[in-house]
């Protein structure tokens, strides 16, 4: 099976996509490409390290968003992934990408949705006094951050936290069930139908 990846940044669920496809956590499937809107992404570094494939395309070679999107999905449908992985990558996408990659391409968001989606989910959480945060793996949907979750992890929240910390809680879960819900996916365990996410035939 075929995985492209897309990042914008450092790459750190990249980084642990690339080890359980080692240790096969992921089982049967590699890493065919990984996709950045940025040239100077840490993540393009350890793909090279990797020794995977690298595609690199700035929003600004391009007029739009629609015309951005396009080129992006002929060159990701080039590897012929079974799926598309979403690993920090910071853009939004246009309803017609969505639709091309509905029910194969999922996103991890850092936040126990449907709380908080969208950006600054740590400092959200804090300021709100919540004593629990976390992580929420999804299917994309054309709706930002709001396709059906998969598999969620929560962290604490101390008293004395920053959003630094509370951050690194909360991607030390995102390593350990992305590369999870990736491999149930490629296993055929995980699917979307009727707008929903269903585990081994039950909906969740
Ligand atoms: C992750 O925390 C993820 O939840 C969010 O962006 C971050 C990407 O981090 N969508 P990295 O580039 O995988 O280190």
């Amino acid at each position: 099976k075929s995985i492209v990846v897309l990042i914008s940044g450092s790459g750190s669920n990249l980084q642990a996509m690339i080890d359980a496809c080692d240790s096969g956590i992921i089982q049967n499937a590699r890493i065919a490409a990984v996709v950045s809107n940025k040239a100077d992404a840490y993540g393009l570094e350890r793909a090279r390290q990797a020794g995977i494939d690298i595609v690199h395309l700035a929003a600004s070679d391009y007029s739009d968003r629609e015309t951005y999107d396009r080129v992006l999905a002929e060159r990701i449908d080039a590897f012929q992934p079974d799926l598309v992985i979403l690993a920090g990558f910071m853009r939004i996408l246009s309803h017609e990408f969505v639709r091309h990659y509905q029910g194969r391409m999922l996103n991890v968001h850092p936040s126990l949705l449907p709380k908080y989606t969208g950006l600054h989910t740590h400092q959200r959480a804090i300021d709100a006094g919540d004593k629990e945060h976390g992580t929420s793996v999804h299917f994309v949907t054309e709706e930002l951050d709001g396709g059906p979750v998969i598999l969620q992890a929560k962290v604490p929240i101390f008293d004395t936290d920053t959003a630094e910390e509370v951050m690194a809680r909360v991607q030390e879960q995102e390593h350990r069930i992305y590369p999870l819900v990736a491999n149930w996916f490629l296993q055929g365990r995980v699917c979307m139908a009727e707008g929903k996410a269903v585990f081994d035939g039950l909906p969740l």
